[in-house]
């Protein structure tokens, strides 16, 4: 399981502070569930919110782009030391 958690931010006196949050995207693996979809199943929350579901393609859309990550089996984000 795998998830992002964007913010809108604002500069306030030369720093960068968190505003309102845009979306939350969760990806779950499951090679069987989601086979279609490279074995991750997608969806995404409008401002966190669980009634404000993002995703009604099945995930297509999102896999598509994620597909760059291919060779990272569709994940983007490394651990950092
Ligand atoms: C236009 C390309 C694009 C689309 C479409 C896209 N993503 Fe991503 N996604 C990214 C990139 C690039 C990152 C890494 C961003 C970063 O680390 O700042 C990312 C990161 C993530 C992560 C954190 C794990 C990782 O791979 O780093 C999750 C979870 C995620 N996306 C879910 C989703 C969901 C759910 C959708 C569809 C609603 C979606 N993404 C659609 C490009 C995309």
């Amino acid at each position: 399981m795998s998830v992002f958690d964007l913010w809108d931010y604002a500069e306030d006196n030369h720093a960068l502070v968190e505003k309102q949050r845009k979306l939350i995207g969760v990806m779950e693996h499951d090679d069987q569930r989601f086979a279609a979809t490279g074995g991750w199943g997608f969806e995404g929350f409008g401002e966190g919110r669980p009634d404000k579901r993002l995703v009604s393609d099945g995930g297509k859309g999102c896999f598509e782009c994620h597909q760059a990550a291919k060779d990272r089996k569709y994940v983007f984000s490394e651990l950092r030391d």
